[in-house]
């Protein structure tokens, strides 16, 4: 029996372990070392951003940059219904109100003319999610923002390294976020980011991420904030993982580029869109949806998937569709088909950077036979 093929495999092979040992040997362990700022402006840098403020995942790093705008209670904010419940969470917990859109059936992307439908008095920002390798199409999304005076937050959490029409991911929000999840394409074990350009959005990302002392006075607090500081041991993963960024998407689209030709014939399945107008596919994840003639969902292809020895995970649950959420009054009668249809039909195959050529052929041979088995 072969060995079972995890969703995910992360490479920590170059100078993660020195940099480690150097943190080690110096002792310099907590948020206060100097990789985190190594880090910050490595990607920085990277994106073509003024500043980078590193947190502790890509949900708080979402939290910290919705906060940072200091919208108000009623204040609105267009998200697509099709990502993690981490976007919806930080627009919550701000007390503004969060409307979704649905996305494109292609690339899983918001929607830019729902988003424009959508706008109304109380519409105040854009929170823009790129998806599994895609990035959203952002020009649009630029204009309506510019048309209507609305912040943009941008969720990069997948898609560092990616470009749209040649600019970074990352580079399009007043606040874009990172996250370094070992599943990402740079990874801390747990770690995000904050990106912007304006010094004062900077500033209070940096206070709101450590507990907003106030300078000079250190335990007097004007606003509440949070500790969720990066440690120097996280931004030392973070900066040896950096260095190889570009060796690492290649290994993302090589893997995209294989599934592709292995699975070229089916009709079962739809694959990724290789590539759009404005961008290549990065391939952040090998996400299939099944036809509607396959005669099970995602969950049971995903069983049968993980009987043959692979590793797979449902696509995202929709935000309009979240108990938590509907609970609290929100979404009442909000219907978005094309989510709620991936929700269902979608699952991604193994993608990690550690895969090799022959697990990528088995769990394609895989999906082939249980793709059989559903039309039986
Ligand atoms: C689009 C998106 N946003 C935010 C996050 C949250 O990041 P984290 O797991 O680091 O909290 C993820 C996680 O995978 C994500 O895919």
């Amino acid at each position: 029996m072969s060995t079972f093929i995890p969703v995910n495999t992360p490479v920590l092979d170059g100078n993660e372990k020195a940099y480690l040992s150097e943190c080690i040997d110096t002792g310099w362990i907590s948020s206060d070392g100097p990789f985190v700022k190594r880090f910050e402006n490595g990607v920085a840098a990277r994106v073509g951003r003024a500043s980078g403020v590193a947190v502790a995942n890509g949900t708080v790093a979402l939290e910290v940059a919705v906060a940072s705008l200091g919208l108000s209670p009623g204040d609105e904010v267009i998200l697509p219904s099709f990502t993690i419940i981490s976007c919806a969470a930080a627009i919550v917990r701000a007390g503004a109100t969060p409307v979704t859109v649905d996305c494109d059936p292609l690339t899983w992307n918001m929607d830019p003319a729902e988003v424009e439908a959508r706008i109304g008095p109380r519409t105040r920002a854009i929170m823009v999610v790129h998806i599994y390798g895609l990035p959203v199409d952002m020009d649009p999304i630029l204009a309506l923002a510019r048309k209507f005076d609305l912040r943009i937050i941008e969720d990069a959490a997948e898609m560092l390294g990616q470009a749209y029409r040649g600019r970074p991911c990352g580079s399009f929000g007043d606040v874009s976020t990172f996250s370094f999840y070992p599943n990402k394409h740079v990874t801390t074990g747990e770690g995000g980011m904050v990106l912007t350009d304006a010094a004062e959005l900077t500033d209070h990302c940096r206070s709101l991420r450590n507990l907003c002392f106030e300078p000079g006075r250190r335990f007097v607090h004007r606003e509440l904030g949070w500790n969720f500081r990066m440690t120097n041991l996280q931004a030392a993963v973070g900066v040896a993982q950096l260095e190889r960024l570009d060796q690492f998407i290649d290994t993302k689209r090589r893997t995209g580029r294989l599934y592709n030709e292995l699975l070229s014939d089916l009709d079962a399945v739809q694959r990724p869109v290789p590539a759009t107008g404005y961008a290549e596919n990065i391939y952040w994840v090998y996400a299939v949806v099944l036809a509607d003639d396959v005669r099970f969902d995602a969950i049971e292809a995903i069983d049968r998937l993980a009987a043959k020895g692979v590793g797979c995970r449902p696509f995202f649950w929709p935000m309009h569709e979240q108990p938590v959420l509907r609970e609290m009054g929100h979404f009442a009668g909000v219907r978005h088909p094309v989510s709620e249809r991936i929700a269902r039909r979608g699952f991604y195959l193994p993608s990690g950077l550690g895969l090799t050529d022959e697990e990528i052929e088995r769990s394609a041979t895989a999906l082939r036979e249980v793709l059989a088995e559903g039309r039986a």
